[in-house]
């Protein structure tokens, strides 16, 4: 199959997600195309058998190009298989409120830009101290002791399950 992955990404994991699902669908042989949001405005859908779309959550919404991205080919998105990945921390728990906020995360994305994905995978993302400013870094210190989180601010956390994302991806194309 040819696959295109659009991802946006404020601190890189997003991307290095993105790069991660690249590399394992060209793994089983599919020819995979990966663009930054902002790069793919106008990109033609008709090319690809399949659409990944990633983005994360920021203060409950995705990144901008993203939705300029899937406003400007929602149409053709909607006809396609096309998936979308949201790329968040409250998705490393199983709090139902955060999972909530997550659900409306997404339905506002879909209803901003008219693209309504059918299949919305959940990812959980990083805490990425060495990419935060002083404030975000604060902030995101004092997320985690919210959260229960043993973090180091000086030192990145992954919360990404790379196994289960192999999975998602397979599932969804059905390989
Ligand atoms: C300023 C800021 C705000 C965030 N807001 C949320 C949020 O509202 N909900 C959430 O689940 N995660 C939130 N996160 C966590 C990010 O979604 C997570 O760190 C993700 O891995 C970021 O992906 P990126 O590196 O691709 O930008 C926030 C992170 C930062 C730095």
């Amino acid at each position: 199959m040819k696959i295109l992955i659009v991802y946006a990404s404020t601190e890189g994991q997003t991307r290095k997600i993105a790069q991660f699902c690249a590399d394992h669908l060209i793994e089983q042989s599919h020819s995979v195309e990966v663009l930054g949001a902002g790069d793919a405005k106008d990109v033609d859908l008709g090319r690809f058998d399949a659409a990944l779309v990633a983005g994360s959550v920021h203060a409950g919404r995705y990144q901008k190009p993203l939705v300029k991205f899937a406003k400007r080919q929602a149409e053709k998105l909607n006809g396609m298989n096309a998936a979308f990945m949201s790329v968040s921390l409250a998705a490393a728990g199983d709090d139902a409120e955060d999972w909530d906020g997550l659900k409306e995360c997404v339905a506002r994305f879909a209803s901003k830009t008219g693209w309504s994905p059918p299949k919305v995978f959940h990812v959980a993302g990083a805490f990425r101290f060495t990419e935060y400013d002083f404030f975000k870094s604060w902030a995101m210190r004092w997320i985690a002791s919210q959260k229960g989180e043993d973090v180091d601010p000086h030192v990145d956390k992954e919360m990404t399950d790379w196994a289960a994302l192999k999975t998602t991806v397979d599932n969804w194309l059905g390989t």
